[in-house]
């Protein structure tokens, strides 16, 4: 049998808010195989970010374990920090928040090229171009500002950045809902096509359960911190098992399109 690329097993978190304790996740299993496009969909508060925190190790987990290439994650920040850093990256719902309003777009790139020690010098200027045009960029952005962008645009933005370090896995959490609309299929689109051409492994976690059956090949149900539902996207989401599945989908009004 395979080791799965990212795992968790038996994850726990809970947290305390004074004398009450909240269980955000409760023995939460999933196994994603490389290049392998992941959903994670459930209603407020069921647990997804607390596991996309978990599994970028910005979390402690309290119980269980996640594991990169079957090796703890405990192991890999005490001993190869910078490699797990650079292996799993991140992309957020909102770009902005973690972009240096003072920094131009290019600085922001190339300081990840420097920390990571992934170019030489000289090359930095023509990896940034590249990284830009590769998230359907312009290169001549590098000079501009965050706040020249649109949100459409700065989102790309964020997801150069996480390309930047050549990652093997991306964890996007909800990365277009703070969007337009009108863009918001467009930046799915631009996530959907890196991840195949790219044989990213992606964990997308969405409240739009049409953007995971139109992205992701497989979708996880989360609900009370659980995984409630597992399975093939158009599986799950056609002819679901569970009836929080079926709640969750009777409660979309109607699928949008993005093809
Ligand atoms: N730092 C924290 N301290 C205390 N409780 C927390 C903390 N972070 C999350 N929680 C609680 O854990 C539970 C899960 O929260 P989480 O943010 O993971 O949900 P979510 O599925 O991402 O929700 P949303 O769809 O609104 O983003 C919630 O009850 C939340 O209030
Ligand atoms: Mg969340």
């Amino acid at each position: 049998m395979s080791v799965a690329l990212l795992e968790a097993r038996g994850l726990g978190v809970t947290f305390r808010r004074g004398r009450r304790r909240v269980e955000a996740l409760s023995e939460v299993g999933i196994a994603i195989g490389r290049g392998e496009s992941v959903g994670i969909v459930g209603e407020s508060g069921s647990g997804k970010t607390t596991l996309a925190r978990v599994l970028l190790g910005l979390q402690e987990a309290t119980a269980g374990d996640v594991l990169l290439e079957g090796r703890s994650i405990g192991d890999w920040l005490r001993r190869d920090r910078a490699a797990f850093r650079r292996r799993v990256q991140m992309v957020f719902q909102d770009p902005y928040g973690s972009l240096n309003p003072r920094l131009s777009i290019g600085s922001a790139l190339a300081e990840v090229l420097r920390v990571h020690r992934l170019v030489h010098r000289g090359e930095e200027a023509a990896a940034v171009a590249e990284l830009l045009r590769s998230v359907g960029l312009d290169s001549r952005y590098a000079d501009r500002f965050p706040h020249e962008f649109s949100g459409g645009q700065r989102q790309r933005v964020g997801i150069a950045r996480a390309l930047a370090t050549r990652p093997e896995v991306l964890i996007a959490d909800e990365p277009v809902s703070a969007l337009d609309v009108s863009v918001q299929a467009q930046v799915l689109n631009l996530l959907r096509d890196l991840q195949r051409e790219r044989g990213l492994t992606l964990l997308l976690i969405a409240h739009d359960l049409a953007a995971v059956r139109y992205v992701c090949d497989r979708v996880v149900v989360m609900h009370e911190g659980r995984v409630v539902e597992a399975g093939e996207s158009a599986q799950v989401l056609d002819r679901p098992v569970h009836p929080y599945t079926k709640g969750l989908l009777a409660a979309v009004p109607e699928l949008g399109e993005f093809a």
